[in-house]
């Protein structure tokens, strides 16, 4: 059934007039029907769309729409990927200037892409995000969605990876495939898994070979579509791999600066006035961004609990050095 976000993310497009990703919507609507089990609303809400689109086609050119393969009944492609429909933006996020330019960039040339390709150039669109847990890497690939008004499908790497290396080909196959199709952004989390233990579901030899097919899917790419790949662990992956991405970005634990913006953002809603920013960025060394929004939801919740809405600067103090202990 249409999940709340659904039903925004269809209200907003049709209000934009982008009909396209309205339909797009409205068929992930019907993946979804279809892998709760409802076929039967699956199937019509499928027949609505494909007569609707045929009808704005022959109307406009006179052609028939191909069909969009990602939301075709194949319920393989839908175990593969969840989809989500971000409405999160790039102000959002706590950044340093140098990582709010590059995505900036990035948001930039995905906007002007057709007058970059109208010139034989292409945008940046195959990123690989690098950097400790909790540093806003999942967030960035919603922020891109967000900002660009496309879907986020995340890979389930888990279904991908499979004890045949025929069957993984023949799955990743159908990600780039959809890749053409659907331009949206696909994120790899935890992306160092396709060629880490992970793997080891599969023969030795045969998780390099995973890695390479991937490798190859993602050179021969040329769909207009975002492709994230994120990990903790760059030092799993090999050079190889970093050159086929357009550009690797590094996420760090925030700054002084930056703790103190995150922390700001997490509590605006509630009373501030009472705490002591600097014993609170004593007790931050260490901490990630997570951290730093976790450690203010428990001191909120410490608030609310004991009925107002003033944060004690103690509990924030407390909460942070809870999470710092948590790290030894
Ligand atoms: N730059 C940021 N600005 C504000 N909040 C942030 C930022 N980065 C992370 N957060 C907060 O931390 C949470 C976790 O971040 P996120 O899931 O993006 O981390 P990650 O880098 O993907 O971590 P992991 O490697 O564990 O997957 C976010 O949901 C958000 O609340
Ligand atoms: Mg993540």
């Amino acid at each position: 059934m249409a999940t709340a976000d659904h039903l925004k993310a269809l209200i907003k497009s049709h209000s934009q007039g982008d009909d396209e990703r309205f339909y797009a919507i409205a068929l992930q609507v019907a993946a979804q029907a279809a892998r709760q089990g409802h076929t039967k609303m699956a199937k019509e809400l499928r027949e609505l769309v494909d007569r609707a689109k045929a009808q704005g086609e022959n109307h406009l050119t006179g052609q028939q729409l191909k069909p969009v393969p990602i939301v075709q009944p194949r319920g393989e492609l839908a175990g593969l990927l969840t989809a989500a429909f971000p409405s999160i933006r790039l102000a959002d996020m706590a950044l340093d200037p140098s990582l709010r330019a590059r995505l900036e960039r990035i948001l930039l040339e995905q906007r002007q892409r057709e007058q970059l390709r109208a010139h034989g150039m292409s945008p940046i669109r195959k990123l690989l995000l690098v950097g400790p847990p909790g540093t806003g890497k999942t967030m960035t690939a919603s922020v891109l969605a967000g900002e660009l008004g496309v879907p986020l499908f995340t890979i389930q790497l888990d279904a991908l990876i499979t004890r045949y290396l025929g069957e993984t080909a023949a799955k990743l196959r159908l990600i780039f495939e959809a890749t053409q199709e659907t331009r949206a952004v696909y994120f790899f989390d935890e992306f160092d898994a396709l060629g880490s233990e992970r793997a080891t579901k599969n023969e030795v030899g045969e998780i390099r070979r995973v890695l390479n097919s991937f490798l190859q899917f993602l050179e021969q790419d040329d769909s207009d579509s975002i492709i994230v790949g994120a990990t903790n662990h760059p030092q799993m992956l090999d050079r190889a791999l970093f050159r086929r991405f357009d550009s690797v970005i590094e996420y760090n634990l925030p700054s002084p600066d930056i703790s103190e913006e995150v922390m700001r953002a997490r509590l605006a809603l509630l009373d501030t006035s009472q705490v002591d920013w600097s014993a609170a960025l004593e007790a931050v060394k260490g901490l990630s961004h997570s951290d730093l929004t976790r450690a203010c939801e428990q001191a909120a919740k410490n608030a609310i609990l004991q009925g107002h809405t003033r944060i004690n600067s103690d509990d924030l103090v407390d909460a942070l050095r809870e999470r710092r202990a948590m790290h030894r």
